[in-house]
């Protein structure tokens, strides 16, 4: 008989009733230490006191209007997020796949009012994830993804991650745009060097083409700076986000360039939920925190820390680790085991990792963890290490 809840996850047997910072509470107490944040989404971990608050206020205050109306807390969070990043323009969400969508219908849309109608398609990259609507699947493009749920969102052209000559010869009278993941999250943590980014930006701007960039889990601090582009000193013309900024609460957005979003006039877009006031109040709570020079200086020293331990890790166990990749506090593991054994002995030893693709595990703590979790951490990672040593070498 099919599960009352449709049973499209596999999910591990564990029960979490609680969370205080970077820990999370089983219901039958133990307390694990959370190096996944919920997929890279509470970015200031569990129960922070500002985002309480921003919630329960606005709570006891008004819940839902809709857009039909102003919604002073998305007005104030648009401003903020305007304030801080290349934007001009933002529109509210309620998950990464739905800025999904909107970058792709924004993007045809530019094209469209612009006299190029047949300029539709969009390029993308191996190992990209984009979410699961019907325009995510078919932006990616796996098999795994798309098997079964065609006819596909026609308009997307697929190219090897990293293959910049192959960007170039790809452009036809069609291409509109590139859609691309500053740093790959379920495909591996796979970082987009510097380079190559401006390299994008560049072809982008010699043939006349917007540039994508999803940063729905490698922004909002990930990488140590507010969002991952700025490291590369390039901007993007249309963007998406979601996850972090919400703190654990379901918001997502897209920001833009006022020359990008020009199509998008009154009734050509829109979402019920989408910037409702629960969400902006804690969006502008989770933004007044991340955008705070001092605290990405602190993301980045931890992230440092964390990473030179996590090289240690891999020193120590060359059974088990490959490599750490990755940048700020997005890093993986690249596992030589299955990487489901190391986060299953993870488990065992009460910490959480998320599995990506690539046989590559995933710690995206949240980005308050402090340094005595970073030490527990390792102890806990390492025992989980010597567990799948001591499995290898009985099996
Ligand atoms: C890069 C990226 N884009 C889009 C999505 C889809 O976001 P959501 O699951 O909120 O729809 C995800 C989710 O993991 C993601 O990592």
């Amino acid at each position: 008989m099919i599960p009352s809840v449709l049973p499209t996850y596999n999910r591990a047997p564990l029960n979490f009733v609680k969370g205080e910072g970077a820990w999370l509470i089983e219901a039958d107490g133990r307390r694990f230490l959370d190096l996944g944040a919920g997929i890279a989404v509470n970015a200031l971990g569990h129960a922070h006191p500002d985002l309480v608050k921003a919630l329960t206020d606005q709570a006891n205050a008004l819940w839902h209007v809709s857009n039909l109306y102003q919604i002073p807390q998305q007005q104030a969070l648009a401003d903020k997020l305007v304030e801080h990043s290349f934007a001009d323009t933002v529109f509210f969400t309620n998950s990464g796949t739905e800025s999904c969508e909107l970058a792709v219908k924004m993007a045809r849309k530019y094209f469209y009012d612009n006299g190029q109608p047949e300029r539709v398609d969009i390029i993308t990259f191996d190992g990209s994830f984009h979410g699961r609507s019907s325009a995510g699947i078919a932006a990616a493009g796996s098999e795994k993804m798309t098997k079964g749920f065609g006819p596909m969102l026609p308009g997307f052209v697929h190219l090897t991650f990293g293959d910049l000559d192959g960007v170039t010869d790809a452009i036809t009278e069609r291409t509109a745009a590139i859609l691309i993941e500053p740093v790959q999250g379920e495909g591996g943590i796979r970082p987009v060097p510097d380079a190559e980014l401006k390299a994008l930006r560049q072809i982008c701007d010699d043939h006349g083409l917007l540039l994508i960039l999803d940063e729905v889990q490698c922004g909002v601090g990930r990488t140590g700076r507010l969002f991952a582009h700025e490291w590369a000193g390039i901007t993007p013309d249309i963007m998406m986000v979601a996850k972090g900024i919400g703190g654990g609460f379901p918001l997502g957005a897209v920001l833009a360039t006022e020359k990008a979003a020009s199509g998008m006039t009154a009734g050509t877009h829109g979402s019920t939920y989408g910037g409702n006031p629960l969400g902006c109040a804690v969006g502008c709570a989770v933004i007044d925190r991340v955008a705070d020079p001092a605290f990405l200086a602190e993301v980045n020293r931890k992230a440092g820390l964390l990473r030179q331990k996590l090289e240690g890790l891999v020193a120590a166990h060359p059974d088990i680790f490959e490599e750490v990749r990755g940048t700020g506090l997005m890093l993986g593991l690249k596992c030589k085991p299955a990487n489901t054994d190391l986060v299953g002995a993870g488990y065992d030893n009460m910490v959480i990792t998320v599995p990506a693709a690539d046989n590559v595990i995933r710690l995206l703590p949240p980005l308050t963890l402090s340094d005595e979790d970073i030490a527990e951490a390792l102890t806990r990672l390492d025992k989980a290490a010597v567990q799948v040593s001591k499995q290898l070498e009985t099996a």
